[in-house]
């Protein structure tokens, strides 16, 4: 199979398979085009469908146990991709990146704690907070003219000067599209050793890092001590979310035990088979279709910056460093925050309300998923320039 243009072009009729993209209560309907939730429009890689047929064609699916060769699989590819060295016994196998941001706040604070966050952010990053009994502490980023966003070391001092202890990273930042550079990750981990506090950085977009920025893994920095964390996935990278396997990553022995200990209790484990057959054959055999998609990607993203300038001149799109998702500020409009989700669905097009990462720093803001067929998107950046537009 050959992942060129024309691969991704003729993208996937997810009909009939439930996918929430297309599906999702109260959002989608029938003609609406989803530029919305983070998984993409296009068939996976050859060899993962390989390897979950191949197994499904075994007709026996009791327990299984995750192998040396699982570890091996994320050991290769971070190697390979990202020259980071990882060892097996930095590992905890988790069902989702979500239940690994979660695990952490509740394994690494007491409630009651602070915790610092960088808003606007992916949402479940909020609630995995809020919803733990611990204290929510924004330090938001700081934005320029043209929507680049960078780190407010001021704030995050003020949060630690007054006790906070843990900080949760998006590297890179879902949704401002930023792929953090190794000098900004360097001074956030100096800031943070001088106060001892921790780190939980989910890298689960490593893989999207747009030329000529370069991912930097917080593991690779020698500021990392035993108190950082990485969350990593082939979920995003591969566009097998729907398996639900991810990995938490540490050097301290102590924080791989209580990580393992706390998925013990919820009684939930990860790895069943199929997930851990898919990642395996994802972190193995399929560097072509990433090295495609990201080919393709970059073209989306000069389509979406013209069709932008052209339709919706005054909104600004945050530079695309990072990930498949354009954080779009449409606040130039003057439209009520509440009314521009309505407008969208009105016009048929679904997109990720701006407030869904921070009712402040999201107001006036959309994003937009561009890991689709050309297409799709440019019907739907139509359809949005139209919503916006509307009298
Ligand atoms: C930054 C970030 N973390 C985590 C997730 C979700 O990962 P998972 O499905 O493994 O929980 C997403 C999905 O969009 C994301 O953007």
């Amino acid at each position: 199979m050959i992942y060129n243009q024309e691969f991704f072009d003729a993208g996937i009729d997810r009909k009939g398979t439930n996918a929430l993209k297309w599906t999702a209560k109260g959002l989608m309907q029938e003609g609406v085009v989803p530029l919305w939730v983070a998984d993409m429009d296009f068939a996976c890689a050859e060899p993962i469908r390989e390897a979950l047929v191949k197994r499904a064609q075994h007709p026996c699916y009791g327990y299984t146990t995750i192998t040396d060769e699982d570890a091996q699989a994320l050991i290769g590819f971070w190697q390979r991709r990202h020259n980071l060295t990882l060892k097996e016994e930095y590992l905890v196998m988790l069902p989702t990146v979500v239940t690994g941001l979660r695990a952490c706040v509740q394994t690494m604070t007491h409630p009651g704690d602070g915790v610092i966050v960088q808003t606007p952010v992916y949402g479940p990053f909020l609630s995995a907070i809020q919803e733990s009994g611990r204290v929510l502490l924004e330090a938001r980023l700081k934005r320029d003219e043209i929507g680049r966003y960078t780190m407010d070391y001021d704030a995050i001092e003020d949060h630690l000067r007054k006790g906070a202890r843990l900080m949760m990273l998006c590297n890179p930042h879902n949704p401002v599209s930023r792929a953090w550079s190794r000098e900004e990750l360097k001074a956030l981990l100096s800031l943070l050793n001088r106060y001892n506090a921790k780190l939980v950085s989910d890298e689960i977009h490593a893989d999207f890092v747009h030329q000529p920025r370069e991912f930097c893994p917080v593991l690779s920095l020698e500021e990392a001590r035993e108190n950082v964390v990485m969350l990593v996935a082939a979920s995003k990278t591969f566009n097998i979310a729907g398996l639900l396997q991810a990995t938490a990553i540490s050097r301290d022995p102590d924080v791989v035990r209580m990580l393992k200990r706390y998925m013990e209790r919820t009684g939930a484990s990860s790895g069943n088979i199929f997930a851990l057959e898919g990642t395996r054959a994802a972190y193995t055999n399929c560097d072509d279709w990433l090295d495609g998609l990201m080919a393709y990607l970059k073209e989306n993203q000069k389509a979406l910056l013209e069709t932008m300038e052209q339709l919706l001149p005054q909104a600004v799109i945050s530079p695309m460093e990072a990930t498949f998702l354009a954080w779009a500020d449409v606040r130039a409009y003057h439209i009520p925050h509440s009314e521009i989700g309505e407008k969208c669905s009105k016009h048929g097009v679904a997109l990720t309300d701006g407030q869904f990462f921070g009712e402040t720093t999201g107001e006036g803001f959309m994003r937009i998923n561009y890991g689709c067929p050309r297409g799709q998107l440019l019907k739907g950046l139509q359809r949005f320039a139209h919503a916006i537009k509307e009298a």
